[in-house]
């Protein structure tokens, strides 16, 4: 995170705190999320998309310190479960600026969001439209999702901007179109617009461009074949953020432009009027402001040096999903040795329980010494789990030289809360 500084001692301070402190007093594994830089990416996005709705996408980092810190930011949010929206209920978010979305809803979702009154759903099937349908006669502001056709070039567990995966109605075959009809016949529904998520950690821009120019082109054919104009395009969101040395930022400057041109240029030629865009940007919000620390608990010297730490796939299973990879470095204490490269793993029981190879340590890494890994604020606390009744790590935020606990760490007194004897 741009709040982190690594001092000569190879002290590494979050927010003007010391990492040392942060794993004394919280203990570790924890998630430390630097605060002023998820501000500060809320405020870059606001400023290089003054026009466009940001609708932070909740299931990348969820809890209502979080939460307070978008809803203070402006932006809009994405839920897409009963369970997301009760935290942002909790801190009494703007309904008006929460979208639902999801391939499935169950009646608990729909009822909670018409409930709390949420601004838009996003259709995402036509069986949902009967079921919201059913639930109200109070024309519920909805988007169609439609799958564009658009390959981002991400691995193809987040992928879903092309047809043969489960999400959103196809723009080539002509369900999307079959799927506005549907909708304005449907009278407690009243259709606003259009929406795509072409996947996640996508960082080739102009896969988002051309994704909103067959966007726009199908407002353009609704209009011209059913006669409605809709005025709203979520172009979703995906943005990539850099997780290894040498890897760029994303092009936000560039994505602006040419997000703004493209939806210009083909609003105009088809003489339709520029619709209001959204876009719901989560890991780009929150990933990089976080760092997990975690103490070495066992060094395993031989062909491979393994160094094995107090956590791993129960706090980070995104290796083991998408072979995702990660920066980690020793921090607390100096080091002369020189390095070497290692496998972090975990210590969970699974060979697969890895989180880095071809990490360079210093050879003398030992019990004790603290790792650091970069880039953690989105998709962790949200894919963690309490496998092997291991107790998901707390949430820290820091700012200014305070750390204040956000989610403190599950007890084992929380795991055996559901369990009924
Ligand atoms: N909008 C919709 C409808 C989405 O489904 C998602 C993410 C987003 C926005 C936000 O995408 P982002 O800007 O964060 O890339 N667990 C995976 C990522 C799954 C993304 C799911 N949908 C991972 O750890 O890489």
């Amino acid at each position: 995170p741009r709040g982190a500084h690594l001092r000569t001692d190879n002290e590494l301070e979050i927010g003007g705190v010391e990492t040392t402190q942060l794993a004394a007093r919280f203990a570790t594994p924890a998630y430390v999320l630097d605060e002023d830089d998820i501000r500060a990416r809320c405020r870059a996005y606001r400023a290089a998309l003054p026009d466009v709705e940001i609708a932070y996408a909740g299931k990348s980092l969820l809890c209502r310190g979080v939460l307070r810190i978008i809803a203070e930011e402006g932006l809009s949010l994405d839920v897409c479960s009963a369970g997301e929206l009760a935290v942002a209920r909790s801190i009494g978010f703007p309904a008006e600026r929460i979208l639902l979305h999801g391939n499935v809803k169950t009646a608990e979702d729909f009822k909670a969001a018409l409930g709390y009154g949420v601004g838009r759903v996003v259709i995402d099937s036509l069986d949902e439209i009967h079921q919201l349908g059913a639930l109200t006669t109070a024309a519920q502001p909805v988007l169609i999702r439609v799958t564009p056709g658009v390959d981002g070039s991400t691995h193809h567990a987040i992928a879903t901007g092309v047809d043969g995966q489960k999400f959103g109605f196809s723009l080539a075959d002509g369900a999307a179109e079959r799927a506005v009809a549907r909708v304005l016949a449907e009278p407690g529904l009243r259709l606003v617009g259009l929406h795509c998520h072409i996947g996640s950690q996508i960082t080739r821009v102009a896969a988002f461009e051309e994704a909103a120019r067959r966007m726009v082109g199908l407002l353009a054919l609704i209009r011209d074949r059913h006669e409605v104009v809709l005025r709203q395009l979520d172009v979703g969101g995906g943005h990539g953020i850099p997780y290894l040395p040498g890897e760029a930022e994303f092009d936000l400057t560039g994505f602006a432009n040419r997000l703004r041109c493209a939806v210009n240029y083909e609003s105009g030629r088809r003489r339709f009027p520029v619709p209001a865009l959204t876009i719901e940007p989560g890991r780009c919000i929150v990933g990089p402001a976080g760092v997990t620390l975690y103490r070495v608990a066992v060094v395993k010297r031989g062909a491979t040096t393994f160094v094995a730490v107090d956590g791993g796939m129960s706090d980070n299973p995104r290796p083991a999903l998408y072979g995702a990879r990660y920066t980690v470095r020793m921090v607390g204490r100096a080091s002369s040795a020189p390095a070497v490269p290692v496998t972090v793993v975990g210590r969970h029981c699974e060979a697969g329980d890895v989180l880095a190879t071809g990490v360079d340590l210093p050879a003398d890494i030992a019990a004790g010494d603290l790792l650091a890994v970069a880039a953690t604020g989105a998709y962790h606390h949200s894919l963690s789990s309490n496998y092997n009744a291991v107790g998901r790590p707390p949430l820290v935020a820091v700012r200014d030289g305070v750390a204040r606990l956000l989610v403190r760490r599950e007890t084992e007194d929380d795991l055996l809360a559901r369990d009924e004897g």
